[in-house]
């Protein structure tokens, strides 16, 4: 695989579900804060035909280099920014929209290419940046944080019951430049794995860490929900348990029967794969959908 994928190699996930939640409408305002290979938006745009009031958002550039091939002579805007910071820009406009869309996580060529650092299986740096302008990598992470820090990393964002102890062998074996190395260091200590590789959630917690994701997300919630125009629907696909859990906490504090509530709840329950979506795309097993539509006051 090569940094110009071509941008059917990322499957949009739940994509049937998002158009259900959203309901897009001709002229409605679409803003996409994850757009990524432009899959779910190709989609809204579609059926919205709005696109100069839309705005597509990405970190990565690779990924803004194809959204802007795929968009190529529509009137929407793209920009390469994070999602926070693209939509505290948009609410100092005074910008607001119909629709908006969070697909969290990483993409398909993230995972796919092994000089970005996200795959477990195949040896690359230990990079992990979703913006390739950060200073933070993963190797500056295992190479120079403290035992004590690196432990609390992967067992806030990884879960990784055995976190002491995989510190310490990274503390001991310093220094590490790739993926493999720590992939095959991380597994001495739970030998006789299973299915799933043991440092699955090493590098979920380093790539939260590195990227900060959870608390961009965090602090981005409330923002997206004032670029809600009244009536508006705000959609958002998490994958794994710590990012749906601030979105759900999220949607219960503004939302339900209070008299002072901002947001109607439109998922009662998160909305998951299908079978048939989970086996076309595995990507899709672990993803979250859950949306919420803004009072109209
Ligand atoms: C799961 S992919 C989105 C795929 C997209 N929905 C599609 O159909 O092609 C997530 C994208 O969000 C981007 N991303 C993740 N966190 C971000 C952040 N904090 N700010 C901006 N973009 C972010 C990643 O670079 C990645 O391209």
């Amino acid at each position: 695989m090569t940094n110009q994928e071509p941008h059917n190699v990322h499957l949009p996930v739940l994509l049937e579900e998002v158009l259900q939640v959203l309901a897009p409408t001709k002229g409605d305002s679409y803003l996409d804060v994850t757009a990524g290979y432009g899959g779910h938006a190709a989609e809204v745009l579609k059926r919205t035909q709005a696109p100069e009031q839309s705005v597509l958002i990405d970190r990565d550039e690779n990924a803004i280099t194809e959204l802007t091939e795929r968009f190529a002579g529509s009137n929407v805007t793209i920009r390469r920014q994070d999602f926070l910071s693209a939509a505290e820009q948009l609410r100092s406009e005074g910008r607001q929209f119909d629709l908006i869309l969070a697909d969290l996580g990483v993409s398909s060529p993230h995972l796919n290419q092994a000089e970005r650092g996200f795959a477990i299986s195949m040896s690359g740096p230990l990079d992990m940046r979703m913006d390739q302008s950060q200073d933070l990598t993963a190797e500056h992470i295992v190479n120079t944080y403290k035992k004590e820090q690196l432990a609390e990393i992967l067992s806030k964002y990884g879960e990784e019951p055995k976190a002491n102890a995989i510190a310490k062998l990274i503390v001991q074996n310093r220094p590490h430049t790739t993926t493999s190395e720590l992939a095959e260091l991380v597994g001495r200590v739970w030998p006789g794995h299973s299915r799933v590789h043991p440092a699955t959630r090493t590098f979920q917690a380093l790539r939260i860490a590195v990227n900060d994701e959870l608390g961009l997300l965090q602090r981005s919630l409330p923002v997206w929900m004032d670029l809600l125009a009244p009536g508006g629907r705000l959609a958002i696909i998490s994958f794994h348990s710590l990012e749906d859990r601030l979105v759900k906490q999220f949607f219960t504090e503004h939302g339900g029967d209070r008299y002072d509530a901002a947001l109607t709840i439109l998922t009662k329950r998160p909305l998951s794969a299908s079978a048939t979506e989970a086996v076309s795309n595995p990507r899709a097993r672990s993803a979250k959908l859950r949306a919420a539509a803004k009072i109209k006051r």
